[in-house]
């Protein structure tokens, strides 16, 4: 397949670029955009053969529901049975925006977005192009992150080209992702609204709006998740990767340790110099946390092209989204922990 790739500008698709992507839509095809958080792959989220083309272009288990994207609060609730006013609330602090709200579905919802669940996850986006994009079909976006199951999310357009190259008709490159992480997954069909997946909606955020929420994180738990895409590799470059987690002399040591020169390191900029051997990539700085996040799966796809055998990661729990940073690398290593 032939993809076609279309550049915003300023923020904004061209009128023309806008209507070939949404007429591309209409009829069934998948379009990678840019959000926010990380791109996705869209498609028509009314549309069930549409929907099957996200599953077998991704290799992504069947069972894994997907997002549906929308354009206003109006759009969300023509699609569940009951937007509860807590709903209400957080949609109107925090869409358009990273969190994706888990409501009960109606019959207008196919089950094939959802993986049969009797649940519907919805959110607004906040990048104009996905906005715009969405009330230029007129429907609801159903889109996963734009990458191969199992594969870091793409935050840059080519690391959608890497994945997505000729399986996929269009790409529209957005730039750099903002946030770098996907959307904070909330349950609100649970007596208590509960965290299925940490993401770029902090949880602090959430609990200076909620008067009780729950996360639990099991990322490395065997336990079947409720948020089941939560139960999968996720975000696995070609090298293993162990996280190395202590006090900062401790974490140093050990890296140096069991490091040679084809390992791949990442850091902090504030230790990047203690390192001696290995392939050094600094995620951030502590100073300035939110790069940790959005410069994570970047991060991961880079050790592939630089060919290391082992990651050597350290824990890194700095900042606002540190639950959300640390639950991806986690997913990365498998659970692949040293304590030191
Ligand atoms: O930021 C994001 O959320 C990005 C952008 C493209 O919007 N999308 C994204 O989609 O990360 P995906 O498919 O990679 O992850 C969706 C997550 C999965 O963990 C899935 O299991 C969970 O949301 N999910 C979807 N529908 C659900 C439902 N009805 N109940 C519980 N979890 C659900
Ligand atoms: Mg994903």
């Amino acid at each position: 397949m032939l993809t076609h790739h279309y550049t915003v500008n300023n923020q904004k698709l061209s009128k023309q670029d806008l209507d070939t992507c949404s007429k591309l839509l209409k009829k069934g095809e998948l379009v990678a955009f840019p959000t926010e958080t990380v791109y996705g792959l869209g498609a028509n989220a009314l549309d069930p053969f549409a929907i099957s083309k996200i599953f077998v272009v991704k290799n992504r288990p069947m069972d894994n529901p997907l997002i549906l994207h929308v354009d206003s609060i109006e759009m969300a609730k023509k699609y569940v049975t009951d937007f509860p006013p807590i709903a209400l609330k957080l949609a109107t602090i925090f869409w358009p925006g990273p969190l994706t709200l888990v409501l009960n579905k109606n019959e207008l919802v196919p089950d094939e977005a959802t993986a049969n669940l009797l649940t519907v996850a919805i959110r607004i986006p906040s990048h104009p192009v996905a906005i715009s994009l969405i009330s230029a079909c007129g429907f609801p976006l159903a889109a996963p992150s734009a990458n191969l199951s199992g594969k870091p999310s793409t935050t840059e357009v080519k690391h959608v080209q890497d994945d997505l190259e000729g399986l996929v008709p269009a790409i529209i490159d957005g730039g750099k992702s903002t946030f770098g992480i996907e959307s904070t997954v909330l349950d609100l069909t649970s007596k208590i609204p509960t965290i299925l997946r940490p993401g770029s909606t902090s949880i602090r955020q959430l609990e200076m709006v909620l008067p009780k929420v729950i996360f639990k994180d099991k990322s490395t738990s065997k336990e079947i998740a409720k948020s089941p895409g939560m139960k999968y590799t996720h975000y696995s470059p070609k090298a293993s990767v162990i996280i190395v987690k202590g006090s900062p002399q401790n974490v140093c040591k050990k890296i140096n340790e069991i490091s040679d020169e084809q390992t791949g390191i990442l850091c902090i900029k504030e230790h990047a110099h203690l390192y001696k051997k290995g392939q050094v990539i600094v995620l951030g700085s502590k100073k300035e946390p939110n790069q940790l996040a959005s410069n994570l799966f970047e991060s991961l796809r880079m050790f592939d092209k630089l060919k290391v055998t082992k990651i050597l990661a350290e824990y890194p729990e700095y900042g606002e989204l540190k639950e959300a940073v640390v639950n991806r690398l986690e997913k990365a290593s498998g659970g692949n922990i040293i304590i030191t």
